[in-house]
């Protein structure tokens, strides 16, 4: 997948290439254009696209959903706001350098003990950090896990020449763990279903959210994570948000695949 670029269009601002999370977009003489990677690197998030005030890009997907004035401030769910919210709601990977108050984040965690949990059990706790030195730490271990993974080199220069791959810089960090023990097969579900209610609640409290993927991931096969995070032995990290104000606006909706659906009748 590559993105397609009107270079007429394009006003060089660097929108795009900024929120692009896998470096497909660079800026060469004004204006955008695809690295040479971009083919292989582009997941089609559709980013670049809802960002561009100029509407210069594009993805031979699927039609763009203008949000305009539908958008309202007002949330009193309606069919129209509740989609606008599911719709609206992007990975979020440039933060203005604002704390987020616990007192905020106390907030959103309270909404998200909302979400269902199978057999009522709500069995999901809650890690929240948003200490720089410690985020900081928490990605150097597993970067150290990566280290040893021959494909994931180019994070580790990222992130030796002082970047930061795994959190992008978000001034905190949510993860959610619970007990693996026999009997709560769910709570691998559980958690996700109560970080979706966290990341759909956080653009209520001009925050937005980004999966820590990396880092869930790295959590089940390096056990420095969860010696890290001071878990019990028995529990498992199943979720993180890497959390912030946005220092991006989105204008509209990025294409998104057509629904597959099997009707048995
Ligand atoms: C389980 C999960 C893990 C993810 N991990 C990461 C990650 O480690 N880094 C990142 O930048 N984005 C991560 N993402 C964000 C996805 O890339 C993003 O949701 C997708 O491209 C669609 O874009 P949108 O969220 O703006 O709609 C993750 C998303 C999910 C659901």
């Amino acid at each position: 997948m590559s993105i397609n670029i009107n270079t007429d269009l394009c006003c060089g601002d660097s929108l795009c290439v900024k929120v692009c999370p896998a470096n497909c977009l660079s800026v060469a003489d004004g204006k955008v254009k695809n690295s040479n990677a971009a083919r292989f690197t582009c997941i089609a998030c559709g980013q670049c696209i809802a960002v561009c005030p100029k509407d210069a890009l594009s993805l031979d997907i699927d039609k763009v959903s203008e949000i305009g004035e539908t958008i309202s401030s007002k949330m009193d769910i309606t069919k129209e706001q509740f989609e606008i919210l599911a719709k609206t709601r992007r990975s979020i990977r440039n933060y203005k350098d604002k704390e987020v108050s616990l007192e905020t984040m106390k907030e959103a965690l309270e909404l998200a003990c909302f979400a269902p949990t199978a057999k009522n059990g709500q069995n999901t706790e809650w890690i929240f950090i948003n200490n720089k030195e410690k985020i900081r730490e928490l990605a150097g271990i597993i970067i150290d896990y990566m280290r040893t993974v021959p494909s994931l080199k180019r994070m580790v220069q990222h992130f030796d020449a002082g970047g930061d791959p795994i959190f992008r810089n978000a001034p905190c960090l949510v993860f959610s763990h619970c007990p693996t023990e026999v009997g709560n097969h769910y709570g691998e579900i559980d958690c996700t279903i109560a970080t979706t209610y966290l990341e759909l609640f956080l653009p209520c409290l001009e925050l937005g959210a980004c999966w820590a993927g990396f880092a869930m991931s790295i959590s089940k096969l390096y056990p420095p994570v969860n010696e890290f995070f001071n878990i019990p032995k028995e529990h498992s990290i199943y979720t993180g948000l890497m959390i912030g104000y946005p220092s991006t606006k989105y204008k509209k909706i990025p294409p998104r695949k057509h629904l597959r659906l099997q009707i048995i009748d």
